[in-house]
């Protein structure tokens, strides 16, 4: 590549990128690093791993410990990063960036070139493999890898090289101009799933965290300040939910059915149209993932004699070939909505200078003939040029008199430029990525004699990739013509131009303390406003706390920012979203027009101030603005998570209790979500909760078909008494498998033991005994209602922390008790009402009969009273221990909230808070779904308002650990 100093803001480089691996708990210092047909090899064990590009210069040194601890959380094992030799070296420089397409393009030198690199990597002897992206002729030992949304039918050019994914598109990057893409976690988890179950065994999210391109090293042309890349850490460094989270519990599941993955190739059968089943069974391992291609219906699967349901465009996992512990469209995970609150330390105090257009007789010019390449002038010292030039006017111009100037018009290869015409500004014009190319064309206001002529170009990046950037040129390179002249068109073009690289204040360092000493200030009514080409200052103060900080640029139109002499990048709020946005489902081929948020905004509004970079007080913040702005919109903001919400479903795979599920004493758990606010922050509302068919998202639920219009009421009561939650479970559920072999198995049950019992005992010599006579047909009603008493209870349920565990007992008793009466009083009234209907009976033993029958009524009765002031020692609450699958759980039946039973709500308290607040949510139903959200409020100060758990709640907690245990 000949223009080498052209390249120097790029992307990524990397020809051949080491896998850099960053082990985050390795103990030992010596590893061997080898690969076979399955996977990488570490000390001789294949491995399954997970890796996640963070890049170093995208986020400042202080943040690396945080993003990684969050990488690691996140079930990485590898962190990865390209080599940012721009930064190392910036001139001269080298571009070397997925040098495939280069080479397809170029031909035989491309492929000598690719050869040379290759022996010299090689060469170097690093002892563990080379990998090079997007290189399919990669020769050995070099590994071909796949970069892209999906890489399932990649195969690597070697069977004995492993499958390797070096660049999961976990976004896009967002475009001056451009709308902010974003890609579900559902997809972006469906095809790192499908890429396990095709062979694959390496993944690397590109990115896991984006960053920001600080300074003036955008990723490209017009690539936006925020390189945020709807990662699962996003650009401030805080967890992006569900992604994070979803992603999380995938590689939980990928890292359980790991021995099999490395020990087998899996044999894949097709259940039906758009399914597929992919097995791995080896001698001592068996994983199993399940899919559904169809991007509209649900569909179930038999998978070794049971079924299992897949939602549209899903895979589940099989760590076992038994239990699904994970769908990729089934997000357990919490949704958090971020917001950018400004600091209360109030509004910034400016001073402002302007800096001016540039004249061609000013003196530090450099004349030329023509029009030069705007990049190959400025080396990128500056992302602005000065193309100057004078334009002599006769005083007999026509225009003169008649007031309508001349059109001047400017051709551009890009990428924004401004036009002054004696000092005033005339105009502006940008390009964007897809076409950088302007053209400026406005009536101008020319005066009799020398008019100076000045145009300020703007780069906004240099390419990111691609071949022939001698082809890719910046600035004016023409033409430009002046048309309405007496003459008709004067051609500018080759006449003689003046140039000079960057502004006067860039030359003055106006960013740094220093260099803004050398030029007057004013302030107050002084104060520019809305004027192009102006520098504003201030200083401010570090607000407290750990939250990200962010500038709102809103009320300003293009140029940079600085914070103590560090350029936190380029702002462009000016630059509004094009497109349409609409709504997208996460079902289909993704890609990065798909998903896009933001239309009709800025593209870019607010940019990452790092903490780190600045001091307790004193900070001193430059703004550069080329268009004009109000610089008293600016306003520092806190990033913070606003509202948190779950929503999950009954029969939800899950990770959690894994070993209960392998050890097969349960074939369900009950999936639960955990909500969590940040530290400092306490739940202080609950905005909306529907136990039932909830529609629409986060920040925008509304109630569905079906809704338990109590939902609300149980979790915000329990809020009201607990105003510090820590922890607050809330299962939420309604087991109607329980409640349907009440009321349909029981009775067919009961039906046979009687047809047993009446088989055996021939010696009615009249009429069997009816079974609606018999004790069995008597205790159907009253099982029924035992059953249901309990599957209710367990369904609904909303406790109050301190009165658990004294209820237990009398509950039980209650329960009991009321059916066992209920059986009597059926089981007699059958007995009576067969004897009077079929004996043949005289008067007085009618009577004696009915006597009995009052009696044994009142003695039954009686039973009953007894039942009732068992269950009367707790006039709050019938509380009770129950035993379904195998886990203990407390059942607590309120008076005040019936309803909430009868719906299936309960609420159970673990701990009380200061600081980082957890909300639990789990259901229990099926086909319906459960939504809780929260809105976090910060406690001040977070340590103070600790409020001691109640023991009785404690206990409870206790006692259902140990059952399960
Ligand atoms: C997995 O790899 C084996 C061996 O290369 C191959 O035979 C098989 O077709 C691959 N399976 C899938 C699903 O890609
Ligand atoms: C860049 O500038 C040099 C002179 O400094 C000139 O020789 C060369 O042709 C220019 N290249 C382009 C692409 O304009
Ligand atoms: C009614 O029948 C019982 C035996 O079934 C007999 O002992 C009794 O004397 C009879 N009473 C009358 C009034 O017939």
């Amino acid at each position: 590549m000949g223009s080498m100093w052209k390249m120097l803001r790029i992307k990524r480089l990397l020809l051949l990128s080491a896998a850099l691996f960053l082990w985050v708990c390795s103990s030992s210092v010596t590893a061997s690093v080898t690969y076979d047909g399955k996977s990488i090899l570490i000390n001789g064990q294949r491995r399954i791993l997970i890796s996640g590009s963070i890049h170093y210069p995208r986020s400042t040194p202080e943040m690396w410990p945080d993003l990684i601890q969050k990488a690691k959380d996140g079930g990485l094992n590898v962190i990865q990063t390209y080599v940012f030799w721009n930064g190392h070296e910036p001139s001269p420089g080298q571009i070397e960036n997925e040098y495939g397409p280069v080479e397809w393009e170029i031909g035989a030198p491309g492929t000598a070139y690719m050869k040379w690199a290759v022996n010299m990597a090689v060469g170097l002897g690093t002892g563990v493999p080379w990998i090079m992206c997007k290189q399919e002729d990669a020769p050995d030992p070099i590994i071909d890898t796949c970069n892209g949304f999906y890489c399932e039918d990649f195969t690597p050019n070697k069977n004995y090289k492993p499958k390797m994914w070096t660049e999961a598109w976990t976004g896009w990057y967002t475009e001056f101009g451009g709308p902010i893409p974003y890609r579900p976690a559902e997809d972006l988890a469906f095809s790192v799933a499908r890429f396990i179950q095709n062979n694959g065994s390496f993944i690397n999210y590109y990115m896991y965290h984006g960053g920001t391109n600080f300074g003036r090293t955008a990723a490209g042309l017009f690539i936006a300040t925020s390189y945020d890349y709807d990662a699962p850490i996003d650009e401030y460094g805080l967890l992006r939910e569900p992604k994070w989270g979803h992603l999380r519990d995938l590689h939980k599941a990928i890292k359980l059915s790991e021995p099999a993955l490395v020990s087998a190739y899996p044999t894949v059968t097709w259940p039906g149209k758009n399914l597929e089943v992919h097995v791995f069974q080896s001698k001592s391992a068996c994983a199993a993932f399940l899919a559904n291609y169809d991007t509209n219906s649900a569909a179930k699967i038999t998978f070794q004699n049971a079924q299992y349901d897949l939602p549209p465009w899903s895979v589940s996992i099989l760590p076992d070939c038994k239990n699904a512990v994970f769908n990729t469209a089934r997000v357990s995970s919490q949704i958090s909505q971020m917001k950018m609150t400004p600091v209360s330390s109030g509004a910034f105090s400016w001073q402002s200078y302007s800096d001016e257009a540039v004249s061609a007789d000013d003196s530090d010019t450099y004349a030329a003939n023509g029009l030069l390449e705007q990049i190959n002038v400025t080396r990128d010292a500056s992302d602005y040029l000065w193309y100057l030039t004078d334009v002599n006017i006769q005083p007999n111009e026509g225009f003169l008199k008649n007031g309508q100037g001349p059109v001047l018009t400017v051709m551009s290869a890009g990428h924004a430029l401004h036009v002054f015409i004696n000092g005033q500004l005339s105009g502006s014009s940008y390009g964007a990525l897809e076409n950088p190319k302007l053209t400026f064309s406005n009536n101008v206001k020319l005066r009799a004699g020398i008019n100076k002529i000045s145009l300020l170009s703007v780069a906004v990046g240099l390419p990111n990739g691609g071949s022939h950037y001698e082809t890719w040129n910046t600035g004016v390179l023409g033409p430009v013509t002046l048309k309405g002249l007496n003459e008709g068109t004067r051609d500018l073009t080759n006449q003689k131009w003046s140039y000079k690289v960057g502004l006067k204040g860039e030359g003055l360092s106006l960013n740094t303390l220093s260099g803004s000493s050398s030029v007057e200030w004013v302030e107050g009514s002084l104060l520019a406003q809305k004027q192009p080409l102006t520098w504003y200052k201030t200083t401010f103060n570090a607000p407290g706390g750990n939250d990200p900080l962010a500038l709102d640029m809103s009320s300003m139109g293009k140029g940079q920012v600085w914070i103590n002499g560090e350029s936190i990048g380029r702002h462009w709020p000016g630059y509004i979203a094009r497109g349409n946005c609409g709504s997208c489902s996460y079902a289909g081929t993704f890609n990065e027009k798909k998903c896009l948020s933001n239309c009709g905004e800025s593209s870019q509004r607010w940019y990452h101030v790092p903490r780190s970079w600045l001091k307790p007080s004193g900070n001193f913040l430059v703004v550069l603005e080329e268009w004009g702005g109000d610089p008293t919109g600016i306003s520092l903001v806190r990033r913070t998570s606003g509202s948190v919400c779950a929503d999950i479903y009954e029969g939800q795979p899950t990770t959690k209790n894994w070993h209960l599920l392998a050890s097969g004493k349960v074939d369900k758990v009950q999936p639960k979500a955990q909500l969590s606010c940040a530290q400092g922050q306490k739940i202080s509302q609950i905005k909306f909760a529907s136990y039932g068919l909830p529609q629409g998202t986060c920040g925008s639920f509304h109630e569905g078909s079906c809704h338990a219009h109590k939902s609300y009421d149980a979790l915000e009561k329990v809020l009201e008494e607990n105003p510090h939650l820590r922890h607050v479970m809330v299962p939420v559920g309604f087991t109607l498998t329980t409640a349907v072999v009440a009321w349909l198995v029981i009775p067919l049950l009961l039906k046979s033991y009687y047809n047993e019992s009446i088989k055996g005992t021939q010696v009615t010599p009249s009429a069997p005994f009816p079974y609606k006579a018999s004790y069995w047909g008597a205790l159907e009603d009253p099982l029924r209602c035992l059953i249901s008493f309990f599957a209710l209870s367990l369904a609904g349920y909303l406790i109050a922390p301190l009165i658990v565990s004294n209820y237990v007992l009398p509950a039980w008793k209650g329960a009991m008790m009321a059916s066992f009466v209920l059986f009597l009083q059926r089981w007699k009234r059958g007995v009576f009402a067969h004897a009077f209907a079929v004996m043949v009976i005289n008067e007085t033993d009618r009577t004696n009969l009915a006597s009995l029958d009052t009696l044994l009524s009142n003695a039954i009765f009686g039973l009953g009273l007894l039942a009732l002031a068992a269950a009367a020692g707790f006039s709050m609450l019938y509380i009770a221990w129950i035993t379904i699958a195998g886990e203990l759980v407390v059942l607590l039946v309120g008076k005040d909230n019936l309803q909430n039973v009868k719906y299936g709500c309960y609420l159970r308290t673990l701990e009380l808070v200061q600081v980082g607040d957890i909300l639990q949510i789990s259901y229990h139903k099926m086909n319906c779904g459960v939504v809780v959200s929260a809105h976090p409020s910060r406690i001040f100060p977070p340590s103070s308002s600790a409020v001691p758990a109640p023991r009785g709640y404690k206990e409870a907690a206790i006692k259902s650990l140990n059952m399960k245990r």
